[in-house]
């Protein structure tokens, strides 16, 4: 198989991890839930789930129900992000992944609440993974080894749960958000553009490559390396966002391009014009290689979805 043939089958697997923890939508309060549904479905890269597998995957991990769980979760978080990055009060933008944006079709309301109902969803999502993998009411005649088993499992469980409880916060991607919105309309500078991309859009990448390595057993100071490859993706990536906002389509994107132009947002672009950003895209393109070889692993995979994000298209 070639990377692109890899590359799909395991988005469908993530489709498919995703698709079976959406809530159902009945009930009263029903149209936030088709809301959610109707955001989370209309498709995306899937890059978050995918790099948390892949780590999970570099670290020996092996047992979907394990990963899946924070997967998912990790995708309505993401996907919560976006519906919020879109909203009138933020970006104002009218496409996402193609479709036409929640809020535009559900109504601004239902737009927020959908977002919120994600977040919240995510979590009480991920919880399930505790309950898969711990959940036995003959506790008490467990062996030795089984408990030992659990006990180390929820060791990384709770660490799991903690990054996923602070990198989407105050402290990450909504911090970044806050940096962001403040500074629209206002030139600012290359090192408060960074934080900005640290937070707001690294935080999530990290999350999601720490939580695999975690849920797979990696010690703290793995982690702490897996974190560093990913920020340098995570800043890549925005990059590669903020150049495509100028030089694609919105049929290629399945977003409106000059969405950053429309909102006076300063950007590599603005500031160090296509090539010299592209420059920097391949830079830390590098720098989350060199790193992610400095941990002595293997994942063909992941070595080449990394390479592969430098000339993404959408
Ligand atoms: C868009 O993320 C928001 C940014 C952080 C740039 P993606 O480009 O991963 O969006 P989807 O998930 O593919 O729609
Ligand atoms: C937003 O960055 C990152 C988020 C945290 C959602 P952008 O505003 O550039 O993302 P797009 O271009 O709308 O996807
Ligand atoms: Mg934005
Ligand atoms: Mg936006
Ligand atoms: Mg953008």
């Amino acid at each position: 198989m070639n990377f692109k043939e890899e590359f799909e089958e395991r988005v469908e697997n993530i489709e498919r991890v995703i698709r079976d923890y959406l809530p159902e939508e009945t009930g009263y309060q029903k149209t936030v839930l088709e809301a959610m549904n109707y955001s989370v479905l209309a498709g995306g890269k899937r890059l978050r789930p995918m790099l948390m597998e892949e780590t999970f995957r570099l670290f020996g991990g092996k047992d979907e129900k394990v990963i899946a769980p924070f997967m998912a979760a990790m995708e309505m978080i993401h996907t919560y992000s976006l519906v919020h990055d879109d909203l009138p009060a933020m970006d104002n933008d009218e496409y996402r992944r193609g479709r036409k944006t929640t809020h535009v079709v559900f109504g601004e309301a239902i737009g927020i609440l959908a977002g919120d109902g994600l977040l919240n969803f995510a979590y009480e999502t991920a919880c399930k993974g505790y309950e898969y993998c711990l959940y036995d009411e003959n506790h008490d005649s467990l062996d030795e080894k089984t408990l030992l088993d659990r006990i180390q499992y929820s060791n990384r469980f709770m660490k799991a749960m903690t990054i996923l409880a602070k990198k989407p916060g105050i402290y990450g991607m909504l911090g970044g958000q806050v940096i962001d919105v403040e500074a629209t309309g206002k030139s600012i500078d290359k090192s408060k553009l960074d934080v900005i991309h640290e937070w707001k859009t690294g935080a999530l990448i990290e999350a999601s490559m720490m939580i695999g390595a975690i849920l797979a057993g990696a010690n703290d100071v793995e982690v702490e390396v897996v974190r560093k490859v990913a920020l340098s993706i995570g800043l890549a990536f925005q990059i590669q966002d903020d150049i495509l906002d100028e030089t694609s389509t919105m049929q290629v994107l399945g977003k409106p391009i000059h969405s950053d132009e429309k909102n006076e947002k300063t950007t590599y672009v603005t500031l160090f014009g296509i090539k010299q950003a592209k420059k920097f895209v391949e830079e830390l393109t590098g720098q989350a290689i060199e790193q992610y070889q400095s941990l002595n692993k293997e994942n063909e995979f992941l070595e080449a979805l990394i390479y592969f994000l430098i000339d993404r298209k959408n």
